[in-house]
């Protein structure tokens, strides 16, 4: 798979860099050949033998070691590989990439190169969670950076959640597929997810039982074909798929305006439960209780984001939108692609006793001009890996 291929390795400072002894071999048992690169404090971690051993080449480490440093050692190592990865790479790398730092070869290296880069984080779960991390990761992502993990598990330092890195064995395939080109390469797909939440009042909101699940495997799998995705979601319980750039939105008033701000795009899917109607002017202090009154909501309508975008001036080639229904699917949904304009309806059953909304099956009819297919019930995953692929074909021979 990766049979002359060479990767630029990075290991920066932190437990998880046994792990990246293992990923050398890994490689190095696909054909890859692996140019290390030891931080200082990776090589407090793993030695420069064990590296230099597995890999089979020498270990870089320093700035000024590099005997070609006078014919600018860094730039050709940075230039030479096809693909850089940082593994483990720890917030402290993160944070130093996203600011663009160069004070030292690692950081260098990473300025310096033109090709594609792919970090595997590992840190401890708060280190993870904490706000500048995620602020740093939002940046790398914007910046074009492919991330893998990190894994939820027990962590080394007896604490559990987000911040593991990945097994060798899936940065081993989130590198393949860093380095294969995919049908929608070159493309950008928008993908809405998630509910709204329509404020009733600064505390209370309206919203709908919608995961965000479907959506957030929609992108995944169009990013997995080489797509540029720009994901705008609501407030979901599923976290948003790596390697898309995230618009996190509440209302559908904002959603709209976020998927405005996107386009323009090849594609778009509408995979977001958008809530139809607001509360018209929505309290701006918590409303009390008063005994014996009951508050009158009044509704306002939302603008429907999918005919908007299918009917305005910049309207991608393939529009596409969901319809949940709990009677007479198809019919209704038929009526929607025409009624909204769109190219396809992904119409799915959410009457309760399917137990689709908020689960993780989906059984879905794909409506287009053509007609209509009834997939069979299978994963929000496989439905999603599906549909990508239909939508990388449509878009490679437009009807
Ligand atoms: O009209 P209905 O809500 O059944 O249509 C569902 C489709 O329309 C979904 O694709 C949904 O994302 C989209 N939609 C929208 N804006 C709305 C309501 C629905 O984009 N206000």
């Amino acid at each position: 798979m990766l049979a002359d291929k060479r990767i630029l390795l990075i290991i920066g400072g932190g437990i998880a860099a046994y792990k990246s002894l293992e990923l050398i071999r890994l490689l190095r048992g696909q054909g890859a050949s692996v140019v290390p690169v030891l931080t200082r404090a990776g090589a407090e971690f793993v030695t420069p033998l064990s590296v230099a051993a597995l890999a089979g080449a020498p270990v870089h480490q320093d700035l000024f070691d590099l005997t070609t440093e006078s014919e600018m050692g860094h730039i050709q190592l940075s230039r030479a590989a096809d693909l850089v990865v940082v593994a483990p790479c720890t917030a402290d790398l993160m944070a130093r990439m996203s600011r663009g730092h160069a004070d030292d070869l690692a950081s260098t290296l990473l300025m310096a190169t033109d090709k594609p880069v792919l970090i595997a984080p590992a840190m401890n779960v708060h280190m993870w969670s904490h706000p500048a991390t995620q602020r740093n990761l939002a940046t790398l992502i914007a910046d074009g950076v492919a991330v893998t993990g990190p894994d939820t598990g027990d962590m080394a330092c007896g604490e559990h959640g987000p911040g593991r890195m990945s097994e060798p064995g899936a940065i081993l395939a989130a590198i393949e597929a860093a380095l294969t080109s995919g049908p929608l390469t070159g493309k950008h797909v928008l993908v809405t997810s998630g509910p709204t939440h329509e404020p009733i009042d600064p505390v209370r909101y309206i919203a709908n039982r919608s995961s965000g699940a479907q959506g957030t495997a929609l992108a995944a799998a169009l990013r997995d074909l080489g797509a540029r995705v720009s994901f705008v979601t609501g407030p979901a319980s599923v976290a948003p798929p790596y390697g898309v750039e995230v618009f996190r939105v509440e209302t559908a008033r904002q959603m709209l305006d976020a998927v405005t701000a996107a386009l323009p795009a090849d594609a778009a899917i509408f995979a977001a439960a958008v809530a139809d109607w607001r509360v018209q002017s929505a309290a701006t202090q918590k409303m009390k209780k008063q005994p014996g009154v009951l508050p009158a909501l009044h509704f306002s309508e939302n603008p429907d984001i999918l005919a908007t975008v299918s009917q305005g001036a910049q309207r991608p080639a393939l529009v596409v939108g969901f319809a949940a229904e709990t009677r007479d699917v198809v019919e209704h949904a038929q009526a929607k692609r025409t009624r909204k304009g769109c190219d396809w309806i992904v119409a799915n059953d959410v009457s309760p006793e399917t137990g689709i909304m908020g689960g993780q099956d989906n059984a879905v009819h794909l409506i287009t001009a053509n007609g209509v297919e009834d997939w069979p019930r299978m994963s929000k995953i496989d439905v999603a890996q599906r549909l990508a692929r239909r939508i990388a074909d449509a878009l490679e021979a437009p009807a």
